[in-house]
């Protein structure tokens, strides 16, 4: 298939492409569009022909959701039977932006968007140029994150082209993505608010507003998959993953005797820390460690290494939570724990 690429800039936004881009989703064409989050590979949740080629396009297994996104609150009630009063409050503090709620569906989203569950996963994003390409197709996009199932989700369009060009119709190149992690899911149809996937929003943010929140883990009450995406492999690069926990200082020391040619990915480094071949830099905090983290990611293939350590970062709380989430994901639970160790030294 031809895919068209159309960059645009989002701080001057070229309307004639928003336009053109617009249109293919109205004719039924998969678009991918920059969000804030990772790109997404959008297609009109209205047709299931059309949401048909975005699990074609990824290879995406068909009982894993997706999530539609929308440009104003008013696209909310074609979608969702049931607004609660808890959603309002937090989509008034994070929409638009990088929080994606769970609620109850309305008939008319078509079944394969939502695996055939009674939910439907909503996000209005903050990125101009997916919100002007939203709002003037005037429905709701379903977008899974544009990347082949399984691989590390794109944060540029280069890592779009690499992973599906000539698999969709159309390629907005609209920059970097800022925040570089997949939205909050949460999921407040039931008791208690359930974050599904932790992000960028987090626990403590939610806790302040609504006075409660927990961690969901994929598997509902009678063993039914809540989030069913959280089961796949995911974020994988082809270098094998090994997490680590512990200092910089602890996985110095263990790799004074690893022999193979490896890659460190840790926070604060450079190049001479550590005796390994290549160290990817995840900058100075965790929003840059986010921000990096697929990209880093990625780049472990193209690099001539056996493997990856990648110190998690340390805190239980905020970003990090989702930070680890990924590369214990991305490691596929391989997971060595140096902490003290080396205590007595
Ligand atoms: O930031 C993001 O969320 C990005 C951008 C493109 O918006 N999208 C994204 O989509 O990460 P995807 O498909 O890669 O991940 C969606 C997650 C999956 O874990 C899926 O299982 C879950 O949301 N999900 C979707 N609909 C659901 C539902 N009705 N109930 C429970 N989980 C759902
Ligand atoms: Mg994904």
């Amino acid at each position: 298939m031809d895919t068209k690429i159309l960059k645009i800039d989002p701080d001057r936004i070229d309307n004639s492409k928003i336009d053109e881009a617009a249109g293919a989703i109205l004719e039924g064409k998969t678009v991918v569009m920059p969000t804030e989050t990772v790109y997404g590979l959008g297609a009109n949740a209205f047709s299931k022909e059309a949401v048909a080629k975005i699990f074609i396009a990824k290879g995406r297994p068909s009982d894993n959701p997706l999530i539609c996104h929308i440009s104003n609150r008013d696209m909310l009630s074609d979608i969702v039977a049931e607004v609660p009063q808890s959603a309002k409050i937090l989509m008034d503090h994070f929409w638009g932006g990088p929080l994606t709620i769970i609620f109850k569906k309305k008939d008319n989203v078509p079944d394969i968007v939502n695996a055939g569950l009674p939910t439907v996963a909503v996000r209005m994003p903050s990125h101009p140029v997916a919100n002007a390409l939203i709002e003037k197709a005037g429905v709701p996009v379903a977008a899974p994150s544009a990347n082949l199932s399984g691989t590390p989700s794109p944060t540029t369009a280069q890592h779009v082209i690499d992973d599906l060009y000539g698999r969709v119709d159309v390629i907005i190149d609209g920059g970097n993505s800022k925040i570089g992690i997949e939205s909050t899911v949460i999921d407040l149809t039931g008791e208690i608010p359930m974050i599904l996937r932790p992000g960028y929003v987090t626990i403590n943010d939610v806790r302040k507003l609504l006075g409660k929140c927990e961690y969901g883990n994929s598997k509902g009450e009678a063993g039914t998959p809540k989030s069913p995406g959280m089961k796949y492999t995911h974020y994988a690069p082809k270098t094998p993953v090994v997490c680590v926990i512990g200092s910089a200082r602890e996985l110095e020391l263990f790799l004074m005797k690893e022999n193979r040619k490896i890659a460190v990915i840790a926070q604060n480094a450079n190049k001479y820390d550590f005796n390994a071949d290549v160290v990817l830099s995840a900058g100075f905090d965790v929003e840059s460690y986010a921000a990096r983290l697929f990209y880093l990611l990625r780049k472990t293939d193209e690099l001539d290494v056996e493997l990856t350590y990648a110190l998690l970062p340390t805190s239980k709380s905020g970003l990090e939570v989702a930070v680890a989430n990924r590369l214990l994901k991305a490691s596929g639970g391989r997971l060595i724990n140096l902490k003290n160790k080396w205590s007595n030294i």
